[in-house]
């Protein structure tokens, strides 16, 4: 069977309208896996940063490009965003209580934590499982939110650590699938 219109499977085949409730939503989306990007720089001396699950990879290739989408309420983008460039770095496996640090509100969210600063003001976190170092190509509107666009300049692959996965509202950790 194929749904060619979204309106068309309202109210038939157990779906709902997608703007109705803001916590069915936030559920749904949830169902999607997804790494944890935090993207920190160094302004005028301080660190600062947000993390995103909403970022993702391999939008372009050449150039090489990542996206993640930025709240528009959001207080630390506006800061972030006059920087020369940008660290994003993946989080590892042992990274969710850093990640719940760096999305708090009140508080230095860098406090105490193991970091990489370049000379360009980029920010990484140490124990990450991949490092990119990034400029701001662009950002688009998207709804209540952003969509920004950074071009990789520079890449660290740690190999031997795996990824943080953040799944219907938890942090997780990859499991091998052993063939049997
Ligand atoms: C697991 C997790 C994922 C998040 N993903 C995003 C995201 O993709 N985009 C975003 O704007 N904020 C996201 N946030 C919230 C930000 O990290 C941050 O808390 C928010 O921007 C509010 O702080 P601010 O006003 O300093 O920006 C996420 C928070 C958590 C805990």
């Amino acid at each position: 069977m194929t749904i060619t219109h979204p309106a068309s499977a309202t109210g038939v085949h157990g779906f709902e309208l997608a703007s109705k409730d803001p916590a069915v939503l936030r559920a749904a989306f949830g169902r999607f896996p997804s790494g944890i990007a935090a993207l920190s720089a160094v302004i005028d001396g301080v660190p600062t940063g947000l993390v995103a699950t909403s970022f993702s990879v391999g939008v372009s290739f050449d150039p090489p490009i990542v996206l993640f989408s930025v709240q528009n309420s959001s207080t630390t983008w506006p800061v972030l965003r006059s920087a020369a460039s940008i660290g994003a770095s993946v989080l590892g496996k042992d990274h969710a209580a850093v990640c719940a640090q760096l999305a708090s509100r009140t508080g230095d969210r860098f406090a105490g934590l193991d970091t990489i600063a370049t000379d360009t003001g980029s920010l990484f976190i140490g124990g990450s499982s991949l490092l990119l170092d990034c400029e701001i190509l662009s950002e688009t509107p998207a709804g209540d939110h952003h969509i920004i666009l950074l071009q990789v300049t520079a890449i660290k692959v740690e190999a031997d650590m795996d990824p943080l996965v953040y799944h219907g509202a938890a942090f997780r950790q990859l499991v091998p699938n052993y063939e049997i």
